[in-house]
């Protein structure tokens, strides 16, 4: 997998005790990484981070990404080979409640990562996480390519263009010899482990959990869901060639890439809550099917993914049922015991063998579909 890159190199992540951190740690545990984490918390609870155990496999920092001094020590500490960076304040509400903290992490907290590792040598690739939210959103029916406008009007999405835009400043004005960098772009992702505030798999999975209804905000809105593996089986592949300098027909050095489900692939919130029920016993979702949302945020954006298909060989894998299925069955394995799930003795090795039994079933689904970083 991945051309075997990852055996031995060492990998930070920032942002590796939130829901796609938590997994891209697992995987790269699996894949032989030495890794080490930078977050400011653990941004939940109950967290996937802890509940596979993960702060005793890792180099784990906790410290605040606005703190330059404390980014540059955690870079030269531990010289990464490779750098993933998703530390952020991910989420859209908050951001109108607190848009100094958001831009602050978001915009600047990319400044620091990216001014420390100008400082350390030995740096071999950087890859930059931000968001489909990242593009205007011109209210089109067609999906956003890697050149289209950047510019989100909410704190969240106008922060994660800020940071696109500093990580190009990077590239060019001090990255020409090395490291070589990449940001990427993708949208909603679901899967197991998620339980941030106002997303809806998990807004469902505490609910059933608890044996209550959920409560659906914006049933119409449409996005376009795919499973956390998805892309991040292409910002692992992305990782790996850019670290190696591979010979790439497309240059991928200072380039920026989609990463989404096939433009089919869009569905409801209600859809997804409606897809989850079957899965969930006793589950029960309570929403207006006809409501507008509160809050501006915006209704419908998809990627146009045919660069990441072009230069990586990279398309997502699963149809949206086994998207669904993959998620339920993560948290039908965590509450196996019940609401008091994280108290159980041995949920930690548990947790992790399940998780890692899905990344292995997802790869082993890429490779037969013929994906270039899934090949043994
Ligand atoms: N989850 C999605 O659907 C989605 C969609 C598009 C883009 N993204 C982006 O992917 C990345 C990861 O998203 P996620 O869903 O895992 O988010 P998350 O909220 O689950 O985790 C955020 C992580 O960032 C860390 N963090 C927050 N503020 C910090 C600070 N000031 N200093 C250091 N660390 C800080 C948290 O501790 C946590 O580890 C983010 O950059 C997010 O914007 C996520």
């Amino acid at each position: 997998m991945f051309a075997n890159v990852y055996k031995n190199r060492r990998v930070l992540i920032t942002g590796h005790t939130g829901f796609k951190g938590t997994w891209l740690t697992a995987w790269l545990l699996s894949l032989g990484a030495k890794v080490a984490g930078f977050a400011v918390d653990i941004p939940s609870t109950p967290s996937a981070f802890t509940s596979l155990g993960l702060q005793s496999k890792i180099n784990h920092t906790q410290a605040d990404i606005r703190d330059s001094a404390a980014i540059l020590r955690a870079v030269q500490e531990f010289k990464p080979h490779i750098i993933f960076h998703m530390a952020a304040q991910a989420l859209v509400r908050p951001s109108y409640e607190d848009p100094g903290y958001t831009f602050e992490t978001n915009a600047m907290g990319t400044l620091h990562l990216l001014e420390a590792v100008r400082q350390t040598p030995g740096v071999e690739a950087v890859v930059c996480i931000t968001s489909d939210k990242c593009y205007r959103n011109d209210e089109w029916v067609w999906g956003y390519r890697e050149r289209d406008h950047l510019g989100g009007e909410d704190p969240y999405s106008a922060s994660k263009a800020c940071a696109e835009i500093i990580a190009h400043s990077y590239f060019k004005s001090f990255f020409k010899q090395g490291p070589s960098m990449a940001t990427v772009r993708a949208g909603n992702v679901i899967g197991g482990g998620d339980w941030a505030v106002d997303r809806i798999v998990p807004d469902c999975a505490r609910a059933w959990a608890a044996g209550e209804p959920v409560v659906i905000r914006s049933p119409q809105a449409t996005r376009p869901w795919q499973h956390v593996l998805e892309p991040l089986s292409g910002y692992l592949w992305l990782g790996a060639l850019l670290a190696t300098k591979a010979e790439t027909p497309l240059p991928l050095n200072q380039e920026s890439f989609n990463f989404g489900p096939a433009a089919d692939v869009n569905a409801t919130v209600a859809q997804v809550a409606d897809a989850l029920a079957p899965h969930w016993a006793g589950f029960a979702a309570e929403m207006d099917r006809n409501a507008v949302q509160g809050k501006k945020e915006c209704t419908l954006l998809k990627l146009c993914c045919d660069k990441a298909l072009a230069h990586l060989h990279w398309h997502a894998t699963l149809p949206f049922t086994e998207t669904i299925r993959y998620t339920a069955e993560w948290y039908r394995a965590f509450y196996k015991e019940g609401p008091k799930a994280e108290a159980e003795q041995g949920l930690e090795e548990r947790m992790f063998a399940f998780t890692l039994g899905q990344i292995g079933a997802y790869a082993a689904a890429a490779n037969k579909a013929g994906l270039a970083w899934a090949k043994e």
